[in-house]
């Protein structure tokens, strides 16, 4: 390009910005978005890290929290009332049987969740879902737009609502609109095979502010951005695409350290906890808690906690290792195989090497609330978090932050989670090698005191400095600020 030309072209994305943020006054009332919303009442288990994670931050700060309610409604999708809950005012939707089979069944858990993990083969695309999907978050725009006010910041969260600021955008709103992604954001190539991959990335350049887990995900987006959608670059990083100005950070959630190991030591959990302990006596404990879902690599991790066994024949009856893995989307197809196969492998390997007096995998298919999942971590020799892929895995930070910092437990994690970017002192292992777990897994149960607390001790130091208010703070006050 010519100097005169990029002078104008410089001039002219000078002109865009200037627009938008003139459009755009300081900051007033934040409303935050998300498909799941926590149950706000005590002691419930919450499904996934996000519902948890945004509770606790808007728990301090208050807000207006959108979301569905987790109903089907007979007849047509509808907007509840709203609900109060401490500083948190709470607005709910029903979906409509369609709209569930599209948007959430369809679209966002068969077609986006796969590809954004890198498993486009296990992806299931339709039209129909996509127009379903388009439609739901119209609906949550329209929820939104009953509520907004000029000075609104809106806070969405998360894959399912890639569209809504593009449905904002067409209500007419001119507010500062961030999203960010608990999911990673997957290379150019395997974004692109979804057949509707540019409309999505259209839609998303509609918000001000991307918010991503790790510098892996920030930069594949814009990978894409510049490669095909012809997008720019500003000083600052900014990126021009679609005739706007879109920034993007890296904002790794985190999570609340010292409310963590209040809970990991407090009593009330005396009778499970007892249960647990008088049923593994003496041995080891190795614990893993997932969402039953293929992205966790459950499969590949049962096999290497077999090959453990078949190598280390001297810790048969000294370890126990207990799965927990509440069911989760139940009704995708993907999601019922990988149930199926669990519960063969799991029998299987018990089958195979359980005494009278030893049951070495325990499967549990059920949640737990965090004030018993907390003193759980906290008597846990290991922490096995073996993803084959994860946006950031808070089960690996609530582990380490329920710990004795005087005699931690060891956590032996993917280096595919966004956590492992920060987690470096962990024993980091590629998911897909079961030797690599097998020799984690007995390197964790051996490593010295002294070695576990100077791990233990650099994880919580990163761990203190991205805490989750930190990540919430960040992310807003990027949004707040001018482009
Ligand atoms: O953290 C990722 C995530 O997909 C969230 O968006 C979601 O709320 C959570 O996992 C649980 O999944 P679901 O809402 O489909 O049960």
């Amino acid at each position: 390009m010519e100097d005169s030309q990029f002078g104008r072209a410089l001039a002219d994305l000078r002109d865009i910005a200037a627009r938008q943020s003139a459009a755009q006054s300081e900051a007033g009332r934040l409303i935050v978005v998300s498909n799941r919303v926590a149950p706000i009442e005590e002691g419930q288990p919450t499904a996934g890290g996000l519902a948890a994670g945004v509770l606790d931050a808007l728990n301090d700060k208050g807000g207006l929290w959108i979301g569905w309610s987790g109903e089907i409604a007979s007849d047509a999708s509808r907007i509840l009332p709203e609900r109060q809950k401490g500083k948190i005012r709470l607005q709910t939707l029903d979906l409509s049987q369609a709209d569930y089979d599209e948007y959430y069944r369809g679209f966002a858990n068969a077609a986006l969740w796969p590809v954004l993990h890198y498993r486009s083969a296990l992806a299931r695309f339709t039209r129909a879902d996509y127009a379903g999907y388009q439609r739901v978050n119209a609906l949550f725009a329209d929820a939104v737009a009953q509520s907004l006010a000029p000075d609104d910041v809106v806070w969405a969260h998360d894959y399912h609502l890639l569209g809504l600021a593009d449905a904002l955008r067409e209500r007419g709103a001119a507010n500062r609109l961030g999203i960010f992604l608990h999911t990673p954001f997957p290379a150019a190539a395997v974004f692109m095979t979804i057949p509707v991959h540019a409309q999505l990335a259209r839609s998303l350049c509609q918000y001000d502010l991307i918010g991503f887990q790790t510098e892996t995900d920030r930069r594949s987006f814009e990978d894409y951005i510049l490669r095909e959608a012809d997008g720019h670059l500003l000083p600052g990083r900014a990126l021009v695409a679609y005739g706007r100005v879109v920034r993007t950070g890296v904002y790794p959630i985190g999570v609340q350290t010292d409310d963590i190991r209040r809970q990991a030591e407090a009593p009330a959990n005396c009778p499970q906890m007892a249960r647990l302990r008088t049923s593994i006596g003496a041995s080891k404990l190795i614990i893993s808690v997932d969402r039953l879902d293929y992205s966790k690599g459950l499969s590949e991790r049962f096999r290497a906690y077999e090959r453990f066994l078949e190598q280390n024949a001297d810790q048969h009856g000294a370890v126990t290792f207990l799965q927990i893995a509440p069911p989760s989307r139940s009704d995708v197809e993907t999601y019922r195989e990988i149930r199926l196969e669990l519960e063969r492998e799991a029998g299987r390997i018990n089958g195979r090497f359980a005494e009278l007096d030893w049951t070495p995998l325990r499967y549990l298919n059920k949640g737990f609330a965090r004030q018993v999942l907390m003193p759980m971590y906290a008597l846990a020799d290991v922490g096995l978090v073996t993803p084959m892929r994860d946006g950031m895995n808070l089960v690996a930070k609530e582990f380490v932050a329920a710990q004795d910092p005087l005699d931690p437990g060891v956590l032996v994690l993917s280096q595919f989670a966004g956590a492992a970017c920060e987690l470096k002192a962990a024993l980091l292992v590629n998911p897909h090698d079961p030797d690599e777990i097998a020799q984690a897994l007995e390197q964790a149960l051996v490593m010295p005191r002294d070695e576990r607390r100077d791990r233990h001790a650099e994880m919580m130091a990163v761990l203190r400095r991205n805490s989750l208010s930190a990540w919430r703070d960040r992310f807003l006050g990027d949004l707040a600020r001018r482009a």
